[in-house]
């Protein structure tokens, strides 16, 4: 085995490791993916609004999952209401009555009739013989004085086990069984079975998230059914959202996450006569630097449209590019004019760096830390390459390894707030919590002016539980990002975050997040913690809403599953809401008990 199996190894346990069981207010279970793209996974040090964790809801459900076991009586196979598995006779004496015998028959004959048939049928079917019970049940239905909704569920069940299946019949005897008793859990199952074969998954989840809530959260099976269609339907969809949506740029927030994760560096000399291009390309990278960056985008495209005069320039322009590329989700673009920015300056060590991102976004780690090894064959002294390098390490859960290249990143250059950061927050993650404490305290003193260190010492505080001590820090970050225009409104989302955590104190939490998506109306962590706010109040749909804004804002394609993983759990939810309206208190009361 090489060592890049054992890599892959490590990057797919990250992903399992970050799968976790959410409950979704009341009624559903999800599968949340933490944050794979790894810029995600450094804005955010515990867990909490970036990723998706509810509200500290999730530990609640695993403990009212193990209380209750599941009964070994309820398992997902059809179980019929009677089961005496005598020998089911091939063919019987009793002959198929016509419509006018039928009629000519009192009602008493006809019930007892039905219910002699429904028992052959329940024979039958015990025997395996699924074509022939089925039939019994058409007759069944045909004698019986009044429809019987297990008439028709026990039918499904036969159209479920036949040979080929018949999906769509078994739906439409669900269909007539759940008209006559819309809380017949059995039939609701075995619809949500027959419409997941059919990939109607949406309509499958709301039958199998119905099941789960009228059988009050205990029924295992039909949970982990509705995260298993959760995972199919969001799946799905992210791919068709992926394949037809136009690209554009994330946040404010985000994009200037990124470009801050980079040591800032003197404009490039112009030649001189510069070309228009030339000139076109200073323009754009002063948009950069005035955080404009719709603009500088469109304008360091066009410098290249129009011809940039001289090597390195044409490399500085590329890499832009290509940056705006990697953060619109166009990694095959990004690629390609990082690709061209090195092959005109081999030297230009970041466009290196850049292309380790994409290869990380593509999940290849090999090819990752083999342009990561490249950048260092050209510059290596360039701190970058080791802070970027870290933050790979990092997420692949190498704490140790991520500090060392952080270490060396900070010895290179201490003047990167971020390297000092994430270096305390891989030593936190390590289980040093003493060492990073006195990390970040050395952090908060040498840059006395920068919101960050503030903001993510807050948020290993609050991982802590240390409220008090956490929203303090959350504070001073706002006070500092206050004076800067536009402000980075994360320090915001975790004070509400914490307050919530806190005191329970949902509308000042939201507060804080409507705030702060006033200042950056695409900022996701205050999206999706609004979200879950509403969520587990009750208040399904704001928490729908939410969801629907999340979904347009996230970016990679896990992002996209995550969100819309709990933006059909919604739907689902609200469905039941509809279809069974005295039902709704109950559900919302359920919710508030989880929170
Ligand atoms: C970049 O330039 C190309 C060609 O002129 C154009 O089609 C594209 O829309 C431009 N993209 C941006 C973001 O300005
Ligand atoms: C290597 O990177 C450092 C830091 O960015 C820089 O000062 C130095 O000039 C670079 N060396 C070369 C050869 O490009």
């Amino acid at each position: 085995m090489s060592s890049d199996d054992t890599v892959v190894e490590r990057i797919s346990s990250f992903v399992s490791g970050n799968k976790r069981g959410v409950i979704i207010g009341a009624a559903a279970a999800a599968l949340a993916v933490g944050g794979v793209a790894y810029y995600v996974a450094s804005s955010r040090v515990g867990g909490g609004a970036g990723d998706e964790e509810s509200l500290g809801g999730a530990k609640k459900k695993d403990k009212k999952r193990k209380k209750h076991k599941r009964s070994a009586k309820d398992k997902d196979g059809p179980v019929l209401e009677e089961k005496k598995p005598k020998a089911a006779e091939e063919s019987d004496d009793d002959q198929v009555l016509t419509e006018e015998q039928i009629q000519a028959l009192e009602t008493g004959e006809r019930k007892s009739l039905a219910a002699s048939l429904k028992q052959k049928g329940n024979d039958a079917y015990q025997a395996r013989k699924f074509a022939i019970a089925a039939q019994y049940y058409t007759r069944a239905i045909a004698v019986s004085p009044q429809p019987e909704p297990v008439f028709y569920s026990n039918r499904a069940a036969c159209y479920v086990s036949m040979e080929p299946p018949q999906h769509e019949n078994a739906a439409a005897d669900c269909d007539e069984a759940l008209k006559l008793d819309s809380r017949y859990v059995k039939a609701l199952n075995r619809r949500a079975t027959a419409l997941e074969a059919l990939e109607r998954y949406e309509e499958s989840l709301r039958d199998y998230t119905a099941t789960t809530i009228l059988g009050n959260f205990q029924n295992e099976a039909a949970g982990r059914s509705v995260e298993r269609v959760l995972e199919k339907l969001s799946k799905k969809k992210a791919a068709e959202i992926l394949a037809t949506r136009e690209r554009r740029l994330p946040s404010h927030t985000f994009v200037s996450a990124y470009f801050s994760a980079f040591r800032p560096r003197p404009l490039p000399t112009l030649p001189e006569s510069p070309s228009i291009g030339d000139n076109t390309l200073i323009i754009s990278l002063e948009a950069l630097g005035a955080s404009d960056y719709a603009h500088s985008y469109s304008l360091v495209n066009e410098s290249i449209e129009q011809g940039i005069s001289w090597d390195s320039g044409r490399a500085e322009a590329l890499n832009l590019r290509g940056t705006f590329k990697f953060l619109i989700g166009d990694t095959d673009g990004a690629k390609v004019d990082l690709e061209e920015s090195v092959q005109l300056a081999p030297s230009l060590t970041q466009s290196w760096v850049k292309i380790a991102s994409v290869h990380m976004e593509r999940g290849d780690p090999s090819k990752t830390f083999e342009a990561f090894e490249e950048a260092t064959k050209h510059n290596a002294s360039d701190p970058d390459i080791y802070y970027h390098r870290g933050q790979v390490l990092f997420i692949m859960n190498d704490f140790d390894k991520a500090a060392e290249d952080y270490t060396k990143s900070t010895e290179l250059d201490d003047t990167f707030v971020f390297s000092h950061i994430q270096l305390a927050v891989a030593q936190y993650k390590s289980g040093d919590v003493a060492k990073s404490m006195a990390t970040f305290r050395r952090t908060l003193k040498a840059f006395p002016d920068r919101s960050e260190p503030q903001n993510y010492y807050g948020e290993l505080l609050l991982d802590q539980q240390r409220f008090q001590d956490a929203v303090e820090k959350f504070d001073r970050a706002i006070e500092l990002e206050r004076q800067k225009s536009p402000m980075n409104v994360l320090p915001l989302v975790n004070k509400g975050l914490a307050l919530f955590q806190w005191k329970q104190d949902a509308q000042a939490a939201e507060r804080c997040c409507n705030e702060a998506l006033r200042t950056d109306p695409e900022c996701e962590a205050a999206v999706a913690t609004l979200a879950q706010l509403s969520l587990q109040q009750g208040k399904i749909d704001t928490a729908v809403r939410m969801f629907e804004r999340h979904t347009e804002l996230a970016r990679s394609e896990a992002e996209l599953g995550n969100a819309l993983t709990y933006q059909y759990a919604s739907y689902a939810q609200l469905k039941f809401i509809e279809n069974y309206p005295d039902l709704a208190g109950q559900l919302s009361q359920m919710a508030r008990s989880m929170a």
